[in-house]
């Protein structure tokens, strides 16, 4: 058996010889190239793929994955925005992905970020390196004063609201399915319109769909308490970010922390010293004291990299020997 892992990270490779190791009858070899038209050339005579990136997978790619006979594909992610859904419909790919590598690493980096916007830090620190050590006029907020309105309640989303409810802070949450731990603690709310109302902060944990993108735009942040902060860890085009823009001006919106951004993939996780970026609602957001932008790294602890290495290779795995596997994910 032989797969091949395309964007094998240093950081990755550790574990993925680990697995190798405790797998001799599998043939591992990875490339630290993206999957795309060209290294997908590598895989010919591979049974499986397995992958994770940001930028989109191209349909050029999974054609000619499938064109090799190769009909397995394992990402070491959660999301699957950046797949074709016709495409790999059409081509009877049978894809898995690692829902749940740790939502502790994206949870606990939420109420971080939460808390550096409740309580000014980027403003102390810029302060502080002026040798400026006054109090005044940063006064802060608390969490567990705040009521939070959680969107999604998923894996993520429960670990943060667990976290959340640890401070002290009221939760109410939405989702279009509900979970049973949730609605026993009767947090959820019927509408979005609901969460707008009633919250002081909002934090987003549902996926990406047509049907979500642009979910924050004028309208929602009309519809929002005065001074409400906004925290997403989720996905980028989630929020209008020029609606976000005119939100910060206004007041309407306090404070942001973004750890995802509408075009993030022109510059996350790339090396930008020293060079000039041309993102000018990354430069307007990143410019204010109350925004935090951080480059996607909610995710990116040593449990969580392990699981995602380990889940996608058990995943291809899987596929190779039974034809599925615990993780397939469903195009609708
Ligand atoms: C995911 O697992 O989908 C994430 O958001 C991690 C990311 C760096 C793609």
């Amino acid at each position: 058996m032989k797969i091949i892992a395309y964007g094998i990270r240093d950081d990755e490779q550790p574990f993925v010889k680990d697995w190798a190791t405790q797998h001799p009858d599998v043939e591992v070899t990875s490339v630290t190239a993206l999957l795309d038209e060209q290294s997908i050339q590598q895989a010919k005579g591979y049974d499986g793929v397995v992958a994770f990136q940001q930028i989109q997978y191209p349909d050029a790619a999974l054609q000619t994955m499938s064109d090799f006979g190769i009909k397995y594909l394992s990402l070491r992610n959660v999301g699957v925005d950046n797949l074709n859904p016709a495409k790999v419909k059409e081509l009877g790919i049978k894809v898995t992905n690692v829902p749940v590598y740790s939502p502790e690493a994206i949870a606990e980096f939420t109420v971080t970020q939460l808390m550096n916007l409740l309580r000014r830090t980027k403003e102390y620190n810029a302060k502080a390196a002026n040798q400026d050590f006054r109090w005044a006029p940063q006064i802060s907020k608390e969490l567990n004063q705040q009521t939070v309105g959680v969107i999604g309640t998923g894996h993520i989303g429960q670990s943060a609201i667990k976290i959340f409810q640890g401070f002290g802070a009221k939760v109410i949450a939405y989702d279009k399915f509900h979970n049973p731990d949730v609605e026993a603690q009767g947090l959820y709310v019927d509408t979005l319109d609901e969460i707008y109302d009633q919250a002081t902060v909002i934090s987003l944990h549902i996926p990406l769909f047509p049907e979500t993108e642009h979910m924050l735009n004028a309208a929602a942040f009309q519809k929002m308490n005065d001074g409400v902060f906004i925290v997403n860890t989720a996905r980028g085009p989630l929020i209008d970010e020029q609606a976000l823009i005119d939100a910060l001006d206004s007041g309407k919106v306090a404070g942001a922390a973004l750890d995802v951004l509408e075009e993030e993939t022109r510059l996350f996780n790339q090396d930008f010293s020293g060079k000039t970026i041309d993102y000018p609602v990354f430069q307007n957001l990143t410019a204010r004291q109350n925004v935090l932008v951080s480059p996607h790294t909610a995710f990116f602890t040593d449990v969580a990299v392990k699981n995602m290495v380990n889940g996608g290779l058990d995943n291809n795995l899987s596929l190779i020997q039974t034809g599925t596997a615990d993780n397939l994910v469903t195009f609708n």
